[in-house]
């Protein structure tokens, strides 16, 4: 098929830009065409919001909102909204959060709320006059912000602090204005930057006109002020616990043995960058599929866990265990940036049901249930995999995908079920299972 550029996309219609995707990139134009209108919200106004929150949109992608119940989350009952299409995770939240709900639950608790934005700047001079200089700015960078801030200000929140960092050992004339934010329940990205690129501007023009500087100091050339998604300062932890005999027996394994087991599984996730990088996979099965569901930034979310968990100089797992005083004690400690308010919150209708569905929780106690989430989901993984193995319950959840890319029929999926009730699930036994069925051969045993 020929492909070719094209010019004025984005002011193609919606329709528009579909027929041009179809008409350049496949065979059959019409069906694309018919395939993905189809999928467009029958109510304009919704689609028209779907169609905003992002650019050259030609249709929606569908993506499984499912709920995990029984989460106690610091005695509070949650039923947890996740979007994830991998199966099995959903399914594992909520077991293990059924499995901790008769053990105490979750005991989160949020260490600081902080967030940081810098200025990244160049200036080259006397060192000792950057810093009185400093010092006579930060009164009028807070000042000058204060349109901006007011209100922040007013919801408790604001700029916490601003700091004059000196990187000239790593990079010639290289400074940063490191700004500490509260941005309350908003996740704070678009107030920060406001606030930065507010600063950059007080910076330069400050500069410019600072007595003591000689001409060539006054010169500042702004590199860039962004946030960071780094937020080694907004931390929440939580911790499920309990008595090791009160684990109980697990598959084959007593509640000490298996606790044996589970502390070692955790700890090679502490000592190995390969496994710690799967562990902490799974804790964000739980952790993104709630920041999906509630309208959140699951990338910036992931970049500074991730950077977190390799804080020490060295990639390891985000979560601690100890079995000290006969007590299984598993914790799970990271940064999430969350917001309930602004952002999708209030656009998406999806999301603003899944916060109404969490008793639209602040900031605090989302970064709560979504940690929460996260252990829940590595709980389970590592439950699993020091006793029967991931495949079993995940296969077992995989077993519908399966049969319908074999395109099984409803009849053949209902069977399947208590065929497979005993059985290892594979492509190779699902096809062997399919011809048996198709051949009127089943026996269920
Ligand atoms: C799969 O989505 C997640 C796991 O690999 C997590 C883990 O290994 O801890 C099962």
């Amino acid at each position: 098929m020929k492909k070719k550029d094209v010019t004025g996309f984005s002011k193609l219609s919606k329709q528009g830009k579909l027929e041009w995707v179809a008409q350049n990139y496949f065979t059959n134009a019409e069906d694309l065409v018919r395939e993905f209108s189809g999928y467009w919200h029958q109510d304009t106004l919704i689609q028209k919001q779907f169609d905003e929150f992002s650019e050259n949109t030609i249709t929606n992608y569908y993506m499984p909102f499912g709920v995990a119940p029984n989460f106690l989350i610091n005695n509070e009952w949650y039923c947890v909204p996740m979007v994830i299409e991998e199966s099995s995770v959903v399914a594992a939240a909520a077991k293990s959060a059924k499995f901790w709900s008769t053990r105490g639950g979750f005991k989160a608790e949020i260490v600081d709320t902080k967030k940081i934005g810098q200025v990244h700047f160049i200036w080259n001079g006397d060192k000792q006059k950057i810093t009185a200089f400093f010092n006579f700015l930060k009164t009028i960078l807070i000042q000058n912000a204060k349109p901006i801030t007011k209100n922040m200000e007013a919801r408790g929140g604001g700029i916490l602090n601003i700091e004059l960092v000196d990187f000239t050992h790593e990079q010639e004339g290289y400074y940063q204005l490191k700004g500490t934010f509260e941005t309350c329940d908003s996740m704070g990205a678009n107030f920060i930057n406001s606030v930065l690129e507010d600063f950059a501007h007080t910076l330069k023009q400050e500069a410019a006109r600072y007595e003591n500087f000689s001409e060539e100091e006054r010169e500042v050339i702004i590199i860039m002020s962004i946030l960071s998604n780094y937020t080694p300062e907004c931390i929440v932890r939580v911790t499920v616990e309990c008595p090791i005999k009160d684990i109980g027996q697990v598959e084959q394994y007593s509640a000490e043995e298996f606790t044996k087991k589970f502390a070692l599984g955790a700890r090679i996730a502490e000592i190995d960058p390969h496994r710690a990088t799967t562990h902490n996979k799974g804790i964000f099965n739980g952790i993104d599929a709630v920041v999906l569901a509630t309208g959140n930034d699951f990338r910036a979310v992931e970049a500074g866990a991730h950077t977190y968990a390799a804080r020490r100089g060295k990639y390891s797992s985000l979560t601690y265990f100890s079995a000290e005083n006969n007590l299984f004690s598993y914790t799970l400690e990271i940064p999430l940036a969350l917001g309930t308010v602004g952002g999708l919150t209030s656009l998406h209708p999806v999301v603003k049901r899944a916060l109404q569905l969490l008793g639209n929780p602040n900031a605090k106690e989302l970064m709560t249930i979504a940690a929460a989430a996260g252990l829940a989901n590595n709980f389970a993984a590592v439950k699993a995999m020091v006793t029967v193995g991931i495949q079993k319950g995940h296969m077992k959840m995989h077993l519908l995908n399966i049969l319908k890319n074999m395109e099984a029929s409803d009849k053949e999926i209902e069977q399947a079920k208590p065929y497979f009730e005993h059985r290892t699930v594979s492509y190779q036994s699902v096809r062997e299972f399919l011809e048996i069925a198709r051949a009127g051969k089943l026996e269920v045993s």
